[in-house]
């Protein structure tokens, strides 16, 4: 095990008491119930979610949880820098990080949104592409679903989280890292065809090293949004030629010249990355069944360059990453998540991953300036209840 995984670990055995101890020290009493939900990573299949195509992601190990109990107006606290204390009533959204916990409370209907009280401890970093506001969301409902008498399921959890993320925060996000955050199997990634929402479990017993850009993205102000309007506005589009076309992710293979030939730039590489990423993730979902690890790794790169190319997501401190572990003998590599920042996923050869991380790591030092910490991510369960009184 590398020296990256050390200090999380050490995190996770004491997380439990220290959100329970900051519950205490801030309001006087012990909370009711704690809950807790993991980030994710997706191998690829990468804004593909809002577009009808299928997803391949996985929860990691490390996670966010949040302690609750009963309260008149809503009080919150976290042990994490960068998280002011709030005092609100529910009302609409106000900008802060509040929103994500409010929003879930008006999702869940009356019995929740008179008010809790909230404390809450993570070792996901925000705006590193790893769902910290999924993780954040979904811990809630499972806490302030079970404070008011409920046992909400994976789905369920899922879909009261998607509801306070899109609805009340405003983020035109599609379902998901809710869906993976409130529902993974230990030891597994899972393949999701977001148009009909089959889904399987594919058992996932590898590592993903994880680097941050070190570029915080902020979804709601940032691209995210209007690549969702662009690709909404391709698709109607292309349906004065395909009237039936269900999504862009549906465009047949064989139709795409024909529709890049047709659809105004930058419309055109937009769908080009939708169509050759939905190819590329049900390839990906083959090669893993078939543990082909250097299939994956030319896969996973292929859909960075299009993202780089065509989506126009990516920066260029995850190009440089990506670059660097290529030419230091990654099997391959690609920015994870909405972009704009966030971190890149990287398959490292056996038995050299240290070696390799060290070397891109101080490679990305010589250009940019700081050394991003290397760690390695293996598959983990969802989001559980932790502590119920
Ligand atoms: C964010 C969104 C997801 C998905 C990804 C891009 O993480 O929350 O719904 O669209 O970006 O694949």
């Amino acid at each position: 095990m590398s020296p990256g995984a050390l200090p999380n670990t050490a995190f996770q055995a004491g997380a439990l008491e220290r959100v329970i101890s900051l519950f205490r020290r801030s309001y006087g009493t012990a909370p009711a119930v704690v809950a807790s939900a993991p980030g994710r990573v997706n191998l690829i299949g990468e804004h593909l979610d809002y577009n009808g195509g299928p997803v391949l992601p996985f929860a990691i190990d490390r996670r966010t949880w949040v302690a609750a109990g009963a309260g008149e107006g809503f009080e919150l606290v976290s042990a994490e820098p960068g998280f002011p204390a709030v005092r609100r009533e529910g009302g609409g959204p106000q900008g802060d990080w509040s929103d994500y916990v409010v929003g879930v409370a008006g999702a869940l209907g009356e019995a929740a949104s008179a008010g809790a009280r909230i404390a809450v401890a993570s070792d996901l970093a925000v705006g590193a592409g790893l769902s910290s506001s999924a993780a954040l969301a979904v811990a809630a409902a499972a806490a302030l679903g079970r404070l008011a008498g409920r046992s909400p399921g994976p789905d369920s959890l899922a879909d009261t989280a998607f509801r306070a993320e899109h609805d009340y925060v405003g983020v035109r996000c599609g379902r998901m890292d809710q869906t993976i955050v409130a529902g993974a199997a230990d030891g597994t990634a899972l393949y999701l065809e977001t148009a009909t929402g089959a889904a399987v479990t594919c058992p996932f017993p590898y590592t993903v090293w994880i680097m941050a850009t070190g570029v915080e993205h902020v979804l709601a102000a940032g691209g995210y949004n209007a690549r969702r309007a662009e690709c909404e506005h391709a698709l109607s589009l292309c349906r004065e030629r395909w009237p039936r076309l269900a999504s862009l992710a549906a465009l047949d293979p064989d139709s795409l010249p024909e529709a890049l030939a047709r659809l105004p730039t930058p419309l055109d590489r937009r769908v080009r990355h939708v169509v050759t990423e939905t190819a590329r993730t049900r390839r990906a979902r083959a090669a893993l069944e078939r543990g082909a690890l250097a299939e994956l790794g030319a896969l996973l790169t292929a859909g960075h360059a299009s993202l780089r190319e065509d989506f126009e997501s990516s920066v260029p401190e995850a190009d440089f990453l990506v670059h660097a572990a290529l030419e230091h003998g990654a099997l391959g590599g690609r920015l994870t998540g909405a972009g704009w920042g966030g971190s890149v996923i990287l398959l490292l050869p056996d038995g050299h991953e240290w070696e390799v991380a060290s070397e891109v790591a101080a490679a990305f030092a010589l250009r940019f300036g700081r050394t991003p910490a290397p760690w390695p991510a293996r598959a983990a369960g969802g989001a559980r209840l932790d502590l119920v009184a």
